[in-house]
């Protein structure tokens, strides 16, 4: 079929993305979550496939749909399930792209009735979930992978950081405390950095606009590194 703007060509290659937050249930009524809304992951999902690429987008609970009928959709809720798919998926994939918000601490005790409160306050213990981009990087053989960096606070810094720790090919950081950026808005402003560290800044734009992009990049670097 037609690709409209045929920037770079995905066909044949398989891409992994994942999208949206995770909830960590404390009982069968609450969980804890974040802000993301899976818009920058669902767009970079249907950007690829626009490409010709065979898309997987393991999503967290999102109210995003998919336009491209050929998307392969996995819901997951938890980020212990994110991290099983991922896994799944991951020695097939060419490009894996890892853009959910993953919970980084879940209640340590899951209650499975709903809490009665009780008087005065009350302390929930937290434990880390696993690190999923991290655990990738760690068994990365052929595949571009790819990471997000939500930061509020010295973004290039903490971004750098996250690239080289997890192993990482190259970064989108989102300053998300910028006008016009972050989790909720339709529009978005990030900075793509290639383990290089040749820093892409990409302008106010529209979360379609910044996923075709950050394709468009990967594309370049995986020229660039002859794969
Ligand atoms: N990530 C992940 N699994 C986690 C936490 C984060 O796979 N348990 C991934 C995210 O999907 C993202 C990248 O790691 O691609 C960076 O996430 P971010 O929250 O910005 O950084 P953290 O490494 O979690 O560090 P911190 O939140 O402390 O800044
Ligand atoms: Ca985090």
């Amino acid at each position: 079929h037609q690709h409209e703007e045929l920037i770079g060509d995905l066909s044949g290659k398989k891409v992994l993305i994942s999208a949206g937050p995770t909830r960590e249930m404390v009982d069968p009524v609450r969980f804890f979550t974040n802000r993301s809304s899976g818009k920058m992951g669902f767009a970079l999902a249907e950007a690829a496939a626009a490409q010709g690429a065979e898309v997987t987008l393991i999503a967290g609970p999102s109210e995003q749909e998919l336009k491209e009928q050929n998307i392969h959709r996995v819901n997951v809720v938890t980020a212990a399930e994110m991290y099983e798919e991922m896994h799944r998926h991951y020695a097939a994939s060419d490009i894996v792209i890892k853009a959910a918000a993953v919970a980084d601490y879940k209640p340590k005790h899951v209650y499975t009735e709903k809490m009665k409160k009780q008087g005065g306050n009350l302390q929930l213990e937290m434990e880390r979930t696993q690190d999923i981009l991290m655990s990738l990087g760690n068994k990365k053989d052929k595949q571009f992978l790819v990471g997000f960096a939500a930061e509020t606070n010295e973004p290039l810094k903490y971004g750098l950081q996250k690239l080289r720790a997890k192993n990482l090919d190259a970064i989108v950081i989102n300053n998300v405390a910028a006008q016009g950026a972050g989790f909720e808005g339709d529009t978005n402003m990030v900075t793509y950095v290639n383990k290089q560290e040749d820093k892409n800044e990409i302008g106010l734009a529209t979360k379609k606009e910044v996923a075709k992009t950050i394709i468009q990049l990967i594309l370049r670097d995986m020229k660039d590194g002859a794969m």
